[in-house]
């Protein structure tokens, strides 16, 4: 079989190691090379304008911003070539997300990224009725911080001696509230089809060593709790280190070789 042919949109903390590890299966994937709106020196697969990677590429992997799936989504699907995104957030855009899930030939993934326990959440609302979804995220305070907070809250998030709750809302109000990083509220919000059931609470704890998500689902299938504490990235301490893997995991299971987990 062909390797399948990977285009990288964004080489930061997650695109970087989404090359390692994927140069790690060159026979199940190609890198055709990256994008991104910096120069980047000394990488081991070439820089090269969007437009020739979108070309060269059976799928391309945003690992970039909100702001790029807002730029390059819909003309990446539109050529027929597949688009996997981590920054979820941005299809809190209503206009976005109707445009995208009308757009064709190319198929839109979204990937897992922070969450565990989406694969039972997609069984339990194939099931049937959700009565209640919730997700608590715990980080350190100093990932918080956003520029609607008042001048109290951003102290305290600064200070970083207290348990400080941030934000509680649904899933389309925090994606307005932390415009670029809102990613696991809006990756559940899609899960279930709902972003205004969603209840998202976010918590600033000085005590946190780990990136805490937590959903409470209960429905027609029972009552369930995932949670998952998360290592922060090495190189971006607002990512937590699994989401490359996450990627590497998704690819692996659309194109790799070998038994599939779905
Ligand atoms: N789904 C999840 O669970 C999850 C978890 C963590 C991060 N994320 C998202 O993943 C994305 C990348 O995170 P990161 O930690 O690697 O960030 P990063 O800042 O380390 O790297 C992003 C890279 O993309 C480039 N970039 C930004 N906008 C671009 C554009 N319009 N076109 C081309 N290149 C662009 C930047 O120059 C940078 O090199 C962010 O949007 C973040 O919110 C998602």
């Amino acid at each position: 079989m062909m390797p399948v042919r990977v285009g990288i949109l964004g080489f930061g903390a997650i695109g970087r190691s989404v090359v390692d590890s994927l140069l790690e299966h060159k026979e199940e994937f190609h890198l055709v090379g990256f994008s991104d709106v910096e120069q980047v020196d000394g990488t081991p697969i070439p820089q090269m304008p969007v437009e020739e990677m979108i070309h060269a590429s059976d799928i391309v992997v945003e690992v970039a911003s909100h702001a790029a799936v807002r730029e390059y989504a819909v003309q990446i699907i539109e050529s027929g070539t597949d688009l996997l995104i981590v920054s979820v957030g941005a299809l809190a855009d209503r206009s976005l997300e109707e445009k995208l899930l009308d757009a064709g030939p190319g198929n839109l993934i979204i990937c897992t990224g922070a969450l565990g326990g989406i694969d039972y959440i997609q069984a339990a609302k194939i099931l049937g009725r959700i009565d209640d979804i919730s997700l608590t995220s715990i980080k350190k305070p100093g990932v918080l911080s956003q520029p609607w907070m008042q001048d109290s809250m951003q102290e305290k998030l600064a200070a970083g001696d207290e348990r400080v709750v941030v934000f509680e809302g649904n899933a389309r109000e925090a994606a307005e509230a932390f415009p670029k990083s809102s990613n696991v509220s809006a990756t559940l919000a899609l899960t279930v089809g709902s972003w205004d059931t969603v209840k998202v609470r976010v918590i600033g704890d000085p005590e946190a060593k780990q990136t805490k998500h937590q959903i409470h689902l209960s429905g027609e299938v029972g009552e369930s709790t995932f949670e998952v504490n998360s290592l922060p990235s090495t190189i971006n301490p607002a990512t937590s280190s699994v989401v490359p893997y996450s990627v590497v995991k998704a690819l692996r299971t659309a194109h790799g070789s070998g038994y599939k987990i779905m």
